[in-house]
C-alpha cells in the first residue's frame, strides 16, 4: 500500500517540480521579455534584465566595477540591465558619454539617480533640481568652489591644515582608510564652516554620513531597522546639526568667517534666469551636498594616492624633492600659494594621474523619450 503511495506522490511531484521550474525560467527571463514585447520601434541593447522588480540591482550592487566588468565583456560597452525597479542601459563607451552629458542643456537626459538617493540628498541639492532651480544651485555652488576663491582662499586654507594635522604622523603605523576619512571630514568642516573640531566631536557626523551612504541605493522600505529607515533618521540628524551651525553662526560676534558657509548665507542670486533668495533649508541642503559629496569621494582618493606612493617609492622621492625645493629658504610655517602650485608640475602629474587611477567616476540618467544610440533603443 506505502508502495502505491510512493509512487502516486512523485508523480504528482514530477508535474509541479516542472511548473515551478518552468514558472521559475519564465520569472528570470520576464523583464526580457516584458521591454521586448512592448517596445518595438528599435531593437534593444545585448544584455540581462534579471528578475521582475529587483532586475539585477542585487549583483550590480555587491560587485560594482567587477560586475560592469563582466557584463561589458559579454555583452559590448552598451548594455541592458534592470537596476532598482527600472530598465536601464549601462555605457561604458566614452564617445557615447560625453554626447549624453552635452546633451544635458537640451533636456533630453536628466538626472536619473533612483529615488531613495534624491531623498538623502534633499530636495534642494542640485542632484535633485532641474533646469533653472539646477543652474541656480549649481552657480550657488560653483561660486564657493570657482579658480579665485580657490587660488585666494581654499589653497592657503588647506595647506595650513594639512601642516596642522600632519605634524605628529612621522614614525607610526596608520589605518589610512580611517585617517584619509578623519581628515577629509574635519578638512570640510574648516573649509564650509571654520570648523576647528577634532576627532572625538565628529564620530557622530561619521556615522550620520556612514547611514546616509548605505541608503543611497538601498529600497526605499521604511521599516526599523531598515537601510533606508536608519539613512532617513540619519538625514534628520545631519540636517538638525547643520541646522545649528546656521543658528551658531547668526549668534556669532565675529563677522567674517570667509568660508562657504559665509558665501551661501550673504548670497541670494546667482543666476539672471531665476532669483533665489535661499532659505535655510536650501542652504543646508547645500551644505548637505558638499559635505557629502566631497567627503566620499576625496577620502576615498586620498587613501588610494598613499596606497601609489608607497607602491612606487621614485614617485614619492620626487614628488618630496619637489616640495622640499618650493619651501627651501621659507619659514617654517610657510603655506603655499597658488603660484608655488603651478610651479609644481611633477606633485600635479601625480595629483592628476591619482585622480585618473582611482576615481570611478559614474552618472545616472534617464530618457525623457526613447532615444536611438548606436543603433539600439535607450
Ligand atoms: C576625487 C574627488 C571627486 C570625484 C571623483 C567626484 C565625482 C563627481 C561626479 C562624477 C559628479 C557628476 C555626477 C552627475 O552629474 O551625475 C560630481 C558632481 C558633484 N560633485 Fe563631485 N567629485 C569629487 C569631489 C568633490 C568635492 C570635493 C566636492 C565638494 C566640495 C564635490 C561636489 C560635487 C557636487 C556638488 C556635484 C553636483 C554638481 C552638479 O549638480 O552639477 N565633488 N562629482
Amino acid at each position: 500500500m506505502s508502495c502505491i503511495d510512493d509512487k502516486l506522490g512523485v508523480q504528482l511531484l514530477q508535474p509541479v517540480i516542472g511548473v515551478a521550474i518552468g514558472a521559475l525560467v519564465l520569472l528570470s527571463k520576464w523583464n526580457e521579455i516584458w521591454y521586448r514585447v512592448t517596445n518595438k520601434s528599435l531593437p534593444l541593447p545585448p544584455g540581462t534584465m534579471g528578475w521582475p522588480i529587483i532586475g539585477e540591482s542585487i549583483p550590480f550592487m555587491k560587485y560594482g566595477a567587477d560586475f560592469i566588468t563582466a557584463h561589458r565583456t559579454r555583452h559590448g560597452n552598451i548594455f541592458k540591465t534592470h537596476l532598482f525597479g527600472k530598465p536601464a542601459v549601462i555605457c561604458t563607451d566614452t564617445s557615447v558619454n560625453k554626447y549624453i552629458l552635452s546633451s544635458e542643456s537640451k533636456g533630453n537626459f536628466l538626472l536619473g539617480y533612483p529615488q531613495t538617493f534624491f531623498e538623502m540628498m534633499g530636495k534642494w541639492s542640485t542632484f535633485s533640481l532641474y533646469k533653472s532651480e539646477h543652474k541656480a544651485m549649481r552657480g550657488a555652488f560653483i561660486s564657493l568652489v570657482n579658480g579665485p576663491v580657490l587660488r585666494d582662499r581654499i589653497l592657503t586654507k588647506i595647506d595650513e591644515f594639512m601642516q596642522s594635522y600632519l605634524h605628529n604622523w612621522s614614525d607610526k603605523i596608520l589605518d589610512m582608510q580611517k585617517k584619509s576619512n578623519e581628515l577629509i571630514l574635519l578638512l570640510i568642516l574648516k573649509l564650509v564652516a571654520s570648523k576647528k573640531e577634532n576627532i572625538a566631536s565628529t564620530k557622530e557626523l561619521e556615522e550620520g554620513l556612514h547611514q546616509v551612504f548605505l541608503a543611497f541605493f538601498a529600497p526605499a522600505i521604511n521599516l526599523p531597522g531598515t537601510k533606508y529607515n536608519k539613512g532617513l533618521k540619519a538625514r534628520r540628524k545631519l540636517v538638525q546639526m547643520f541646522g545649528n551651525i546656521i543658528e551658531e553662526r547668526r549668534a556669532s560676534v565675529c563677522n567674517r568667517h570667509n568660508d562657504m558657509l559665509d558665501t551661501l548665507l550673504e548670497n541670494s542670486e546667482y543666476s539672471k534666469d531665476c532669483v533665489i533668495q535661499f532659505t535655510d533649508e536650501q542652504i543646508i541642503d547645500q551644505i548637505f551636498g558638499i559635505v557629502l559629496s566631497g567627503y566620499a569621494t576625496t577620502s576615498y582618493v586620498l587613501m588610494m594616492a598613499v596606497k601609489y606612493l608607497y607602491d612606487h617609492p621614485h614617485v614619492k622621492e620626487a614628488l618630496r624633492k619637489e616640495n622640499l625645493e618650493i619651501r627651501k629658504g621659507k619659514p617654517e610655517d610657510y603655506s603655499i600659494n597658488w603660484d608655488d602650485y603651478k610651479s609644481m608640475s611633477f606633485t600635479r602629474a601625480v595629483v592628476m594621474e591619482t585622480l585618473r587611477m582611482s576615481s570611478l567616476p559614474g552618472f545616472f540618467r534617464r530618457t525623457t523619450e526613447d532615444a536611438e544610440i548606436k543603433g539600439d533603443t535607450t
